[in-house]
């Protein structure tokens, strides 16, 4: 089994067998916060939840039998200026992180739907819900919210999930230690946002594009204004964007635009 080899991250632990859900209890720990010491790299790590959070107000079905639902809370370097615009690429190379992580610890082909879903073809094992907030001193602070379906029964999941939803244990024919790959996957976070913060995004770009699943394949979004539009996903943009040439709308006026679509 492995050891836990990072600076911070993990270093200090908040387990429950179940909760609602970790992000919340994150957050919520962000706000009762008092004193000195940093939140930085703090875990909230729990067997199950009953109210786990997706992205879009969607629900992270969370059931018990040895998957992981963790949160790690990140606190940008204090007096750091460049962080600002580098936040929209923290859940880009979270998602980067953690399938770096799952291929190495499982061999499987494990790739990223941008933003930041874990795919094995094209079944979802994982998901991130990465949020932002302030602590009491009003320091910025983001909570890297994952959950990943390892060792669960799928027939524990929904009806409606199971066509598009697999398990680690199942694609790889055996029951996956936990701890070996949480001791992983916290060393690789841990190193991409310190790389992150120091460096900048653009050292990791090309490392995400190659991992990503997304990009040269037909895809439909829902845009606010224009309903819904279908596009061949053609690169990743400055700040982490998708850049979408546009297939559905082509006119003589506006041929095959290229929109950027951000993340909610
Ligand atoms: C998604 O794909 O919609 C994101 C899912 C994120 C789920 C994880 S499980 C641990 C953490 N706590 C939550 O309530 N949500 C995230």
């Amino acid at each position: 089994r492995a050891s836990l080899q990072t600076q911070a991250f993990g270093r200090s632990l908040r387990y429950a067998p179940s909760t609602s859900s970790t992000n919340a209890d994150a957050l919520a720990y962000l706000q009762q916060l008092t004193g000195p010491a940093t939140p930085h790299g703090t875990l909230i790590l729990a067997d199950c939840q009953t109210a786990g959070r997706g992205r879009r107000g969607r629900t992270w079905h969370s059931p018990a039998q040895g998957n992981i639902y963790l949160s790690v809370i990140v606190v940008p370097e204090p007096g750091s200026t460049r962080t600002g615009p580098w936040l929209s690429w923290i859940p880009l190379f979270s998602a980067l992180a953690v399938a770096d992580c799952l291929v190495i610890c499982t061999g499987l082909a494990v790739s990223v739907k941008w933003p930041n879903d874990l795919l094995i073809g094209d079944k979802k094992i994982g998901g991130i819900l990465c949020e932002q907030t302030t602590t009491a001193d009003r320091t910025p602070a983001i909570v890297i919210g994952i959950g990943l379906n390892v060792n669960a029964a799928p027939d524990s999941f929904p009806e409606e999930l199971r066509a598009g939803a697999t398990t680690l244990a199942t694609e790889a024919g055996r029951r996956l230690d936990r701890v070996t790959i949480l001791a992983d996957l916290l060393l690789r976070l841990e190193q991409r946002m310190d790389r992150l913060f120091h460096d900048g995004p653009s050292g990791m770009v090309d490392e995400f594009t190659r991992r990503c699943s997304t990009l040269g394949k037909t895809v439909r979004v829902a845009v606010e204004e224009n309903g819904i539009v279908q596009g061949i996903a053609e690169s990743i943009g400055p700040d982490g964007c998708l850049c979408l040439r546009v297939t559905s709308d082509a006119s003589p006026a506006s041929p095959h635009r290229l929109l950027e679509i951000r993340s909610a």
